[in-house]
């Protein structure tokens, strides 16, 4: 590949009607049918979207019916208790996030008098809340043309518009992002570039390796965020603990619960009394 063409990807089909056809075409025939798709209210969007940024849907889709059941707006979402929070997030792993959903849920109910606000800067400006996660719930909840690119959505420009490109910057994809966009239906248009992303990443070698934002997801077993579920799982509905008890009930070495109980402390979902470690 001659220097030029690494570092100045073009784009293969310039044919963006052609492209959105097919997108569309796909979306028709084969998209998916998800919960948080036929209740688009703000509320369960942004839960779902918070849910979806590290885990994937078959993980996410039953954590989510159970948690609108059972929380099912941001007022109660503001109140509710560590120990259920944590337990409603059980298994979707990353649980910094469920505290940053319940702080972004006060911020709602405080500051905007319980209605998500539908701009991006000021989604932006919640915990927990970065400009993919922003724009994605202005497009869901409020079908919304904004532009913007996640993993999903990265995927499905590559393999189209970059396919013989060596390295592709995300600055040259959105402006593709941005002529592409089908803007009767943004909403649409995200859910048709999320389904066919997810079927590229199925199908195949990776197009995003081809990207300069690409990072691989840590491998689960063995790693810090396997210690940290097992932890809060392990101290749920009991007295606090000793770092060598959780060690042991557990079944994690001695090192890896240490860092994880210091670290857990430290973003506030233990709290340490006299050596031992409760849910806070
Ligand atoms: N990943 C992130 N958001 C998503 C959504 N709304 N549908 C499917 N996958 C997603």
């Amino acid at each position: 590949m001659d220097f030029e063409r690494r570092f100045t990807p073009q784009p293969q089909s310039p044919d963006i009607e052609l492209f959105r056809t097919r997108v569309l075409k796909f979306y028709a025939a084969q998209g998916r049918s998800f919960p948080w798709r036929q209740n688009t209210h703000p509320y369960s969007v942004f839960v779902s979207e918070v849910m979806l940024q590290q885990t994937q849907v078959y993980r996410v889709e039953p954590k989510y019916l159970h948690w609108m059941q059972e929380v099912p707006d941001f007022r109660s979402l503001a109140k509710l208790s560590t120990e259920r929070l944590i337990g409603l997030w059980q298994g979707l792993g990353y649980n910094r996030r469920a505290l940053a959903l319940r702080n972004s849920a006060i911020i709602v109910t405080k500051e905007y008098g319980g209605i998500l606000p539908d701009v991006p800067e000021l989604l932006q400006s919640l915990p927990g809340i970065g400009p993919a996660t922003a724009a994605s719930i202005c497009a869901f909840a409020f079908n919304k043309p904004v532009v913007f690119i996640e993993t999903n959505i990265r995927r499905v420009f590559i393999h189209f518009f970059f396919r013989d490109s060596g390295e592709v910057n995300d600055k040259d994809i959105l402006p593709l992002v941005e002529a592409s966009l089908y803007r009767e239906s943004p909403r649409d248009w995200y859910n048709a570039l999320m389904d066919l992303g997810t079927l590229l990443r199925s199908r195949g070698p990776n197009p995003n390796r081809k990207s300069r934002h690409y990072t691989r997801q840590a491998p689960f077993e063995g790693s810090n965020r396997e210690a940290r579920g097992a932890i809060l799982k392990a101290l749920q509905g009991t007295p606090f603990q000793t770092t060598q008890e959780i060690s042991k009930s557990t079944g994690i070495g001695y090192a890896r619960i240490e860092r994880a109980v210091e670290e857990l402390t430290a973003e506030g979902f233990l709290t340490a009394e006299e050596g031992q470690y409760g849910l806070k």
